[in-house]
């Protein structure tokens, strides 16, 4: 993530004279990502920073990044041939031209989506080169055994050739047969086939993070928000 300086940002982007902005700081009338900004010698990313004097946009975002808590029923496209999309759902204020989900979770499966317009940044945490970890909360019909657990830590291997790379899996909930499983690649229906292979149906599968990104509890089912910089960097980041 870029870090740049606040007068730096302005002055290339506008006509405002160093002493015009420093009193427009002083003064109150300087905004930086919906902060009042009275030292210019703080810093943003030039790329998303949203900056406003007096009011004025003088320049706004570049990209948007969008944390969705996807229900029930919606397919992550961003156009759905009839078919409501997770863009179709975002509310008008964060609704933006190019805007398409960053990897695709079923039509049945809930939660974290990131929605974007910056087609490099996705195809970077998408990539299978990258390995950014997906956390899934699976419940199940049936519990798995030992060596079927000890399987998803090696890595599995299908019957028609397909190999997944080893994930981490936790029984969370005997009683409930409730796993959190993290996986670091997206193949198509990759948990559902994980399970199928010991024979056990996924019957509910909701994704609760990306990176060391966690989706925001405060997010009802359906509802989005931004992403500040801090939290985009951590979908990208592989240690805790
Ligand atoms: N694995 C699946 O089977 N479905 C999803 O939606 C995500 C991961």
């Amino acid at each position: 993530m870029k870090q740049e300086r606040i007068d730096k940002i302005i002055a290339t982007c506008s006509s405002y004279s160093r002493n015009e902005l420093k009193k427009a700081a002083k003064d109150g009338r300087v905004v930086c990502n919906g902060e009042t900004v009275y030292d210019l010698s703080k810093k943003a990313d030039p790329d998303i920073a949203e900056i406003y004097v007096d009011g004025n946009p003088i320049k706004v975002k570049k990209y948007t990044y969008i944390m969705l808590n996807k229900p029930l029923g919606v397919i992550s496209a961003s156009d759905g041939r009839g078919e409501k999309t997770v863009v179709d759902i975002l509310p008008d204020s964060l609704k933006r031209e190019g805007l398409f989900p960053a990897g695709r979770l079923d039509k049945y499966t809930t939660g974290f989506v990131l929605i974007t317009n910056d087609g490099d940044f996705a195809h970077n945490i998408l990539s299978p080169r990258h390995h950014v970890k997906k956390t899934y909360i699976v419940t199940t019909d049936a519990l798995l055994d030992d060596k079927a657990l000890s399987e998803f830590e090696k890595g599995i291997s299908l019957s028609d050739g397909t190999l997944f790379k080893p994930a981490s899996i936790r029984l969370l909930d005997r009683n409930t047969r409730e796993y959190e499983v993290i996986i670091v690649e997206g193949k198509y229906h990759q948990i559902k086939r994980m399970f199928s292979h010991f024979g056990a149906k996924v019957i509910k599968l909701h994704r609760t993070a990306m990176g060391n990104l966690t989706l925001d509890h405060e997010l009802a089912s359906g509802e989005a928000r931004e992403l500040s910089a801090d939290e985009l960097l951590k979908i990208s980041q592989k240690d805790d």
